[in-house]
């Protein structure tokens, strides 16, 4: 029998366990900028993609996929924080002095500072959610869709928000610069701690690691810019031209009734 109150084995459980929910919350990350690229496509795509998020399996899938969410962010940061207590109450004195190993320990400036980095992200996610998750949603109206069903105008609410005030921008882009430190020795570090690892395969997974954080956070961080700079593309008003048959993808909803 496995008993979870031995230190070392729970120190290993714990680590298991920052891996596995860190690892299932950039699953999260790259399926949210996936969605969050259907900006692109305009306001009829966007806000039917977020209608059909809402409405998928009468609203079932985003229930559990919530509670499992918060459930993990939860678990992420207890885990994280009590390996790294109870590494810093094993040490006889702190280091005088953080320095940058570097070489294969892949001890860097992003490992020291990953509980200050994940506490700001915190931060970032609440006030995130009380702007678009938790906003008026009445404020923003509704838009018809293509099949005729009405959809709530997510799509007006992220563009003026970004086009409304550049010190929002900024918020973001400094949050996606905490973003990519984070996942830099993240990713890296719960590779390794799941127990993926293998000598032949260090140098990919190391290298994969660090790309897939890069490219998360750099998506995150044009999105707002973008939005910002490209009032052109960007139009919080837009009304889609149904004839034009541009909004072909929006049919796919029709699939989903009304909840
Ligand atoms: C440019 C960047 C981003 C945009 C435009 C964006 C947009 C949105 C929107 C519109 C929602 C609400 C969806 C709805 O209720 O219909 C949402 C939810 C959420 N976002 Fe983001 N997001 C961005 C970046 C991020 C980042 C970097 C994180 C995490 C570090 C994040 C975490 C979340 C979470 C946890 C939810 C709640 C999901 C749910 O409960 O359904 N977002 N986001």
């Amino acid at each position: 029998m496995i008993n979870l109150k031995d230190p070392g084995i729970s120190s290993v459980f714990k680590k298991l366990l920052t891996g596995f929910t860190g690892l299932s919350l950039v699953g999260f990350l790259i399926a949210h900028l996936i969605g969050n690229l259907t900006l692109f496509a305009g306001p009829d795509v966007f806000n039917a993609y977020a209608r059909f998020l809402h409405h998928f399996m009468h609203g079932m899938f985003i229930r559990v996929a919530e509670v499992g969410l918060l459930a993990f962010f939860v678990l992420h940061i207890w885990s994280a924080l009590s390996v790294q207590y109870s590494k810093r109450k094993a040490r006889p004195s702190q280091y005088e002095v953080n320095t940058y190993a570097g070489g294969p320990s892949k001890r860097s400036f992003h490992s020291m500072y990953m509980a200050i980095s994940g506490l700001i992200l915190l931060v970032f996610i609440i006030v995130h959610l009380i702007h678009f998750k938790y906003a008026d949603h009445d404020a923003v109206g509704t838009m018809k869709l293509e099949n005729g069903i009405e959809a709530v105008n997510v799509y007006k609410l992220v563009v003026s928000s970004f086009q409304g005030n550049f010190g929002y921008v900024l918020f973001y882009m400094l949050a996606m610069g905490v973003l990519c430190s984070h996942l830099m020795h993240g990713i890296w570090s719960a590779i390794q701690s799941v127990g993926l690892t293998r000598p032949s395969t260090i140098p990919f997974l190391h290298t994969a690691g660090m790309a897939l954080a890069i490219a998360l956070a750099v998506g995150f961080f044009l999105l707002p810019l973008l939005i910002f700079m490209m009032r052109g593309t960007f139009d919080p008003e837009a009304v889609p031209d149904y004839s034009s048959g541009h909004a072909a993808l929006t049919s796919l909803t029709s699939f989903f009734p009304a909840a």
